[in-house]
């Protein structure tokens, strides 16, 4: 029997840049990062998230790729990140990378060939047209920066076609040559032990006129047959989408258990954000019950905050005004179609609105995925450019430059966060190691939790509905063991009364704090929770 470790990992986002500098010269490196994994095996992730470690120009901080087989020279080197990979598989951590299939840096071998024209034999490695009106059936995503998803090449005296940047030139999936191209690359990574990957931008593989050039079939079936090479040969990686789309559209990501293992669940986030706000349980009732059932060998990845702008893509425009007006007062705050804020300055450092998120988020179908820092409750900084607010360095300790670089400050990739609520001499791991209560070790204590109880990760939920509308609630059934769990959205103390009678005559024992409650008997079950409370309960028989 497989036993799809996916399935309960806590997986963990990290930018190398950002992490720890070995070397002095103000950004982070793989070094700094092997140096760091007691850290993470401390805190008990299964999964590292890499993003791109690939040599790149930078103008996309490595979505840019310039040498699919390299590690780019800020980083380390091969050495080192074998090095990097025996340490984490030694530690029980196991390591994927983010792979930017969609696209290349214009800066990439090929695509400096490319441009000589139709003689080159890379030129029909990208998309090109004469028309700019081509596919324009397909939206701009980068809003603030692009006009159009075509940019003119003066050297050919033809279009070149963009879903992002106009710096990463799309790959022409319908060329054989570039699909075999990205198999190797992904046979390569995975031969030196790597152990998977998140797959970047994945409905942008093909286009087709008359589409919105997402999601094509010849998408889905090039993503099946990546699969059917990784069953065959590499049967414990695990491919992990990002596509940022609608629960329907989503699903099919999944195939029929042979697509991907994994995709993120984009529409559930903000609605995690919306039901806090709102006091009231219908946004995540609403998109959870309009997320399908998955295979079984599949599974949702969850979130609350990564590494981009906090996404309102999933949302109607009434929604995305919702969300703008209640968590991004200042316009600086906007980027995209998304908010660019770190989890804890979004909610306003309230520590019981920090915790409530991450634990309606750990027990919702799905392994949950931490941004680094966020375990800590970092803050960010606004007034950098693009994301980069929400990429400063970690914050290990209170010394010269938070712990994260021996280096003169200036020298920093980007500056530590010295603001007086969220400044490094208080928020960093060493002091949050120090206090019992802090938020780093309330997330230790949950990741442990999340991995004692399997229905957690895998089990079926049903929702249980409350007359009290500010309170969630609902059970968890996995082979044999039931949970319930029941949230509290509201800033106040509220009562609930929850229909068990199913449930007569068992008992229930809160497991985080590991306390027999009151037996359920043949009347609604009464509890109070305080301001954002929260009950785990196992069902006992
Ligand atoms: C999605 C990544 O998360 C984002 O950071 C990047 O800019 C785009 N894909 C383009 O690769
Ligand atoms: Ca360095």
């Amino acid at each position: 029997m497989k036993d799809y470790w996916y399935k309960d990992a806590v997986f963990y986002e990290l930018y190398i840049r950002g992490f720890q500098d070995s070397n002095g010269d103000g950004k982070g490196d793989i070094p700094g990062l092997t140096s760091r994994l007691g850290y993470l095996r401390e805190l008990g992730v299964d999964c590292i998230w890499l993003l791109p470690m690939y040599p790149s120009p930078g103008h996309d901080d490595g979505y840019d790729i310039q040498d699919y087989k390299g590690i780019n020279p800020e980083y380390g080197t091969l050495e080192d990140f074998k090095f990097f990979l025996d340490e984490a598989h030694m530690r029980g951590i196991r390591v994927i990378a983010d792979l930017v299939l969609n696209h290349t840096s214009d800066r990439h071998p090929w695509f400096i060939d490319a441009r000589k024209g139709p003689s080159s034999p890379y030129h029909d490695y990208y998309v090109w047209s004469d028309d700019p009106g081509k596919y324009s059936g397909a939206s701009i995503i980068f809003i603030n920066h692009e006009t159009s998803n075509w940019a003119w090449c003066p050297d050919c005296g033809s279009y070149y076609w963009h879903r992002f940047f106009s710096h990463q030139p799309d790959l022409n999936y319908r060329n054989p040559k570039v699909q075999e191209e990205m198999i190797d690359v992904i046979r390569f990574w995975l031969d030196m032990g790597l152990d998977g990957f998140r797959m970047d931008a994945v409905p942008y593989l093909f286009e087709r006129e008359g589409t919105n050039c997402e999601g094509l079939p010849e998408t889905h079936a090039y993503l099946k047959r990546i699969r059917a090479m990784l069953d065959e040969k590499y049967p414990d990686a695990v491919m992990i989408a990002e596509a940022n789309q609608w629960p329907e559209d989503l699903r099919q990501y999944f195939g029929d258990g042979d697509e991907m293992h994994m995709a993120f669940n984009f529409p559930l986030m903000p609605r995690l954000f919306m039901a806090v706000k709102q006091e009231h349980h219908g946004p995540i009732v609403d998109i959870v019950k309009r997320t399908p059932v998955l295979p079984e060998n599949c599974q949702w990845a969850t979130f609350l905050r990564n590494h981009d702008e906090l996404t309102l893509a999933m949302c109607t425009d009434e929604e995305r005004d919702y969300m703008y007006n209640e968590y991004a007062k200042d316009p600086q705050m906007k980027l995209y179609s998304g908010i660019r804020r770190r989890l804890v300055p979004l909610l306003e450092k309230n520590y019981r609105k920090v915790e409530l998120l991450n634990v309606l988020l750990f027990p919702l179908p799905g392994s949950p995925v931490i941004y680094y820092g966020d375990e800590i409750g970092m803050g960010d900084n606004i007034f950098l450019g693009d994301r980069n607010g929400v990429r400063t360095p970690m914050h290990w300790n209170d010394n010269r430059n938070a712990g994260f670089s021996a280096c003169n400050p200036s020298r920093l990739y980007a500056p530590v966060i010295t603001d007086a609520d969220y400044s490094y001499t208080s928020v960093n791991v060493q002091v949050e190691e120090m206090i019992p209560n802090s938020l780093l070790n309330w997330m230790k204590k949950m990741i442990r939790v999340r991995r004692k109880y399997k229905s957690f990760s895998r089990g079926a939920l049903r929702f249980i509905y409350p007359e009290n509308k500010k309170v969630l609630v609902y059970a968890l059934e996995y082979d044999g063991e039931q949970m319930l769990c029941v949230f509290n959205l509201a800033s106040s103390s509220q009562p609930v009364q929850i229909g068990l009678r199913e449930f007569n005559g068992c008992g229930l024992t809160e497991v985080i704090g590991d306390t027999e409650f009151p037996q359920i008997g043949d009347s609604d079950y009464q509890v109070t929770l305080g301001p954002y409370g929260y009950y785990l309960l196992e069902i006992k028989h």
